[in-house]
């Protein structure tokens, strides 16, 4: 049997379980609505990005929780919020940066706000961090060309952490990004061993990804769907609804409500956890078209959340129709692609002994010719305009399809 969830250690249990977050890119680059990076492929000047602090000023009616409460309504577990990005801007109050949003004309911790709208809504709290600050010259030099300068930003970054990690009680995951490595290994850089050792010392619950230069606790995959080789190590896909992380409301190409409910059961088809983002505006608002792609979302789950939270890898093959989870003994099919009245799996080495339309709990009849089996006397349409799900039960643990042999 494939292992489909990491329930048996209790740290990262809750993670396998949640199988779906919220990413939150937002800060000053919000301003320009070009994208998180607009600082540096713009050669955006110190003098001139620097000044946008004073027109950061969400209006007071908008709170952190707003985010929340839609991620709620998606059906989300998790959150990540990006407390620093890589133009350096913090969201935090912190004793090593002056740039920062409670310096800025907002006045807040907006990281005090959200984990506290986190945790009153009963979400986990993730919290990403960007070792790399390209306002730090040494950012760009590397620590060869300019070692003290390079020493400088490692200790600003370890302290931020350290902060992050004491003043807003339990964080149960840290989202690390950039850590680039402009000469040497990553690990030495950034001190990655040291660092993680002081962050396990402050939150020992804390889960922690893979991008500081050491593996910890999951791997990260960025705008694809490819499962770690190590079939038993946790991991996340991270993704965008549109191309662009930040707000960019240039960007038309969105998914579609189906593409990104695919997407979510493909990830957790392949034993993965999505984190999908939002980019939301300078004041905070969510754009439209994020809300409805997760309100349907949402929607989508009530009917079959079944098939996704704690669920994972199924053995069976799908054939043409999309992709299978399973949760225990049960396998789900998820139909991307519903194609008529009679629906085939390619490889069912045991006999079905049930099934049923898991939305709407219609039994569906079965036939089995050989390892084949159908899914017969269905409505030509798809119940679910988006992705209907089949759910088997099967009488014993099915086997891997073996190759054909073309008889
Ligand atoms: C990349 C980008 C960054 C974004 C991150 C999300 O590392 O540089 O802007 O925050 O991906 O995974």
């Amino acid at each position: 049997m494939l292992p489909q969830t990491s329930t048996d250690n209790p740290r990262t249990a809750w993670f396998t379980e949640a199988r779906f977050g919220m990413f939150i890119h937002w800060g000053l680059y919000s301003l320009h609505g070009r994208g998180e990076w607009a600082r540096l492929t713009e050669r955006i000047p110190e003098d001139e990005y620097r000044p946008l602090m004073a027109q950061f000023a969400p209006p007071s009616t908008f709170h952190p929780r707003e985010w929340v409460a839609l991620a709620k309504e998606a059906g989300m577990r998790y959150m990540v919020l990006t407390t620093r990005h890589h133009d350096g801007f913090s969201l935090f109050d912190s004793q090593v940066s002056d740039f920062t949003a409670p310096r800025s004309a907002a006045g807040r911790d907006f990281v005090a706000e959200y984990v506290e709208a986190c945790r009153e809504a009963g979400l986990r709290v993730g919290l990403y961090y960007s070792l790399d600050d390209w306002r730090f010259p040494a950012q760009h030099a590397g620590p060869k060309k300019d070692p003290k300068g390079w020493a400088e930003l490692v200790e600003y970054v370890h302290a931020q952490v350290r902060e992050l990690c004491t003043n807003y009680g339990t964080i149960d995951l840290l989202w690390y990004d950039g850590a680039s490595n402009p000469g040497g290994s990553r690990e030495d850089s950034w001190q990655a061993v040291k660092l993680n050792r002081m962050v396990r010392d402050l939150q020992p619950q804390i889960m922690i990804n893979d991008r500081s230069g050491t593996p910890e606790d999951f791997y990260t995959a960025e705008q694809h769907l490819t499962s770690p080789q190590d079939i038993d190590r946790l991991w996340e896909a991270c993704a965008t609804m549109n191309k662009h992380w930040g707000y960019y409301p240039a960007d038309p190409c969105w998914k579609s409500q189906k593409e990104c409910i695919d997407y979510l059961n493909s990830c957790v088809s392949l034993g993965g956890t999505l984190l999908l983002n939002i980019g939301p505006r300078a004041d905070g608002s969510v754009p439209e078209a994020c809300v409805g792609r997760l309100r349907a979302l949402g929607q989508w789950l009530q009917h079959n959340g079944e098939a996704i939270y704690g669920a994972g890898r199924s053995i069976l093959t799908s054939g043409t129709l999309g992709v299978v989870t399973r949760k225990g003994a049960r396998h789900f099919v998820h139909v991307h692609w519903w194609h008529g009245s009679r629906l085939t799996l390619p490889y069912v080495s045991v006999p079905i002994r049930a099934a049923h339309i898991l939305g709407t709990g219609q039994p569906v009849r079965v036939e089995q010719c050989g390892t084949r089996a159908f899914l017969c006397d269905l409505p030509e349409q798809s119940p679910d305009p988006s992705t209907t799900v089949i759910e088997l039960e099967l009488a014993g643990e099915p086997q891997v399809m073996p190759p054909w042999d073309g008889a």
